[in-house]
């Protein structure tokens, strides 16, 4: 039922209240399953087994059979994650890389540091995604790969993107760092549509561990071992064998993350279920209505002209509490981008907001 309809509900609720709804609550993430949680970091310390080991081990098995990749690498964040990702795919000196203009800065710098070329293309004003029609005129003979991010949760033309890299011969990096537990068409996770997926296990991300984390997927055994070496100083089997670096998962990580990865299903279902909420109260105030399809929602973007804010949602209080998705300035003179930096705003819709804070939420938009 629509809260908007169910007036007697409005009414009993005291808006009055002035309620404070933060964007981010860990603590009501972890306070409820705290005795796993709790039994999880246990089991590491009694062990006494900190660095990979078997718990990241049996990490990696558990979100490669979750996202049905053949294989699982872990790193350090998610950074790194991209970074290791574009090496162990040959990326280097002076290749162009395709990617978004718009979105977090993690997938242009870390081109730059192996010395490839970033070519930021313009986004889609509703998806705030790239599109093959933005692609395409981009690549040049230099173009060596592709960079899809599920910006905020979202996927949008994964089958043509891919379908383009695959005429062009063009390596497709996607990066769900805000996108795990999205299944396209209910069947395939995304990371799976091209040559390797890359995550961040960041706390505040759908899938969080407690301190910094990431990892890859790919169907690519080769790459999938060559990232196995490059996270763990280019060793193979306890030798040496290419230059690499220490990027690698801790025990105590990734025993959060398995307590976790089996509540993610119901977390994502809860932000839909939020997100659908907020569409049907805004659908008319918005120039659009984000998607709930291929959506795990991150976050809960509106584009809105910030004068307006305030006309617009008078009594909205949480929304002007700095809120704004972080952008980073990549380039001049791309509209959507330029755009996108004054007037993007998101609504909190964290799996654990309560009833009452929902309510205060949607009344107040109204
Ligand atoms: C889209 C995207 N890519 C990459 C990253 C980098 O992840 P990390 O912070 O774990 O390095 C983030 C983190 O916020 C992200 O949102």
């Amino acid at each position: 039922m629509n809260y908007f309809e169910d007036t007697n509900q409005c009414k009993r609720f005291q808006f009055n209240k002035k309620m404070k709804v933060p964007f981010v609550d860990l603590k009501r993430q972890h306070e409820a399953i705290k005795d796993e949680l709790n039994e999880a970091i246990h089991r590491v310390i009694s062990s006494g087994n900190f660095i990979l080991g078997v718990e990241v081990e049996a990490f990696e098995a558990e979100f490669a059979a979750y996202t049905g990749a053949k294989h699982c690498v872990t790193c350090a964040n998610g950074t790194d994650a991209l970074e290791l990702a574009f090496e162990a795919l040959g990326i280097g000196d002076g290749d162009e890389v395709i990617l978004p203009a718009f979105g977090w800065v993690s997938a242009s710098m870390a081109l730059k540091r192996i010395g490839a070329v970033p070519i930021f293309v313009d986004i889609h004003p509703d998806t705030f995604h790239i599109t093959v029609d933005e692609i395409a005129p981009a690549i040049t003979a230099r173009t060596k790969a592709v960079v899809i991010v599920h910006l905020f949760g979202q996927a949008n033309e994964v089958y043509k993107v891919s379908k383009l890299c695959k005429e062009k011969g063009l390596l497709l990096i996607e990066d769900c760092a805000q996108a795990h537990g999205l299944f396209i068409d209910g069947q395939q996770h995304v990371g799976n549509f091209g040559d390797i997926g890359t995550f961040s296990f960041y706390p505040t991300k759908n899938l969080g561990c407690m301190g910094d984390g990431g990892g890859v997927i790919t169907n690519n055994s080769a790459i999938a071992n060559k990232i196995r070496a490059l996270r763990d100083y280019g060793r193979v089997e306890g030798r040496f064998t290419i230059d690499g670096r220490n990027s690698r998962m801790d025990g105590l990580q990734a025993a959060v993350l398995r307590t976790k990865l089996p509540y993610l299903d119901g977390w994502n279902g809860k932000r839909r279920e939020i997100a659908n909420r907020y569409n049907q109260i805004l659908k008319q105030k918005l120039e659009y209505t984000p998607t709930t399809l291929h959506n795990v929602f991150y976050k809960y973007i509106l584009r809105l002209d910030p004068s307006l804010v305030l006309q617009i949602f008078p009594r909205a209080v949480f929304i002007n509490e700095g809120n704004r998705y972080d952008i980073v300035k990549h380039s001049k003179g791309i509209t959507m981008l330029e755009e996108n930096q004054t007037t993007m705003y998101s609504l909190p819709n964290r799996p654990e907001l309560t009833e009452t804070e929902i309510t205060y939420i949607c009344h107040s938009l109204t």
